[in-house]
């Protein structure tokens, strides 16, 4: 089984996926590991994150086993890293060179200890329009603006990251914008996808609901 969860940032992605992927025996792919491993290569090797051409390289070489050892630096999971991975991430030959990487975990799923998987949940803008586009279930998660800035506020607050949720906020909605406009894979729903806006839901609401849907899809 495949599913895919797409949607724009701090929408619950995330936390729906590692549900479902805990619930049917799923590996899980977080999707923006990939954008974020190049952000942070960038960062460290003091290239303006504006050097596409760089950018592109540092694409073509990441594996997997590279982006995991990456996930350890503390600028991974920061604002700033998180900045640096929407920048790179509307390359198209960024995208381009990180699509079989993605696509081949499908082939051959694995849990983090690398004991093979029933099967994979894809979670991230694109996945069910442009890596998986045969997935079992696809779904996408949205919320308002708003609500998901208060999201990643709180997420930041409780590891001690310093900030303001105007910032968070003016960078929710730049990030919308970048992932809405850029002119390879803009982020929208497939046109099989299912729409959950979580705006209004809590975190076990959305999970009973696409649990439902997949339930009835597969049956
Ligand atoms: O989901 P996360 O915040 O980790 O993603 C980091 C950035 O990578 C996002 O802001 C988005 O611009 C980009 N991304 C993407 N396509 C994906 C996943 C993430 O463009 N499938």
């Amino acid at each position: 089984m495949i599913i895919t969860v797409d949607g724009p940032a701090a929408a619950g992605k995330g936390t729906l996926s590692q549900n479902l992927a805990k619930k049917y025996g799923l590996a899980y792919f977080d999707t923006g590991m990939v954008y974020r491993a190049i952000g942070v290569m960038m960062l460290h090797s003091g290239r303006n994150l504006s050097d596409a051409v760089y950018a592109e390289r540092l694409a073509g070489e990441l594996t997997f086993a590279k982006m995991m050892a990456l996930a350890e630096d503390k600028e991974f999971r920061s604002a700033k890293g998180g900045e640096a991975a929407s920048i790179v991430s509307s390359y198209s030959g960024v995208r381009r060179k990180l699509l079989d990487m993605q696509r081949n975990f499908a082939f051959k799923p694995t849990f983090a200890d690398g004991t093979p998987a029933k099967g994979v949940i894809y979670d991230g803008r694109d996945t069910g329009t442009v890596i998986c586009p045969q997935a079992t279930v696809k779904f996408f998660i949205t919320a308002k603006p708003e609500v998901r800035a208060k999201r990643r506020f709180d997420e930041f607050a409780a590891k001690g990251q310093n900030t303001d949720f105007e910032t968070v906020l003016k960078d929710v909605k730049a990030r919308d914008e970048r992932d809405a406009t850029r002119k390879d894979a803009p982020m929208k729903p497939a046109d099989d996808a299912y729409i959950l806006d979580t705006s209004d839901m809590g975190i076990d609401e959305v999970f009973q609901k696409a649990v439902a849907i997949i339930e009835e899809k597969v049956r």
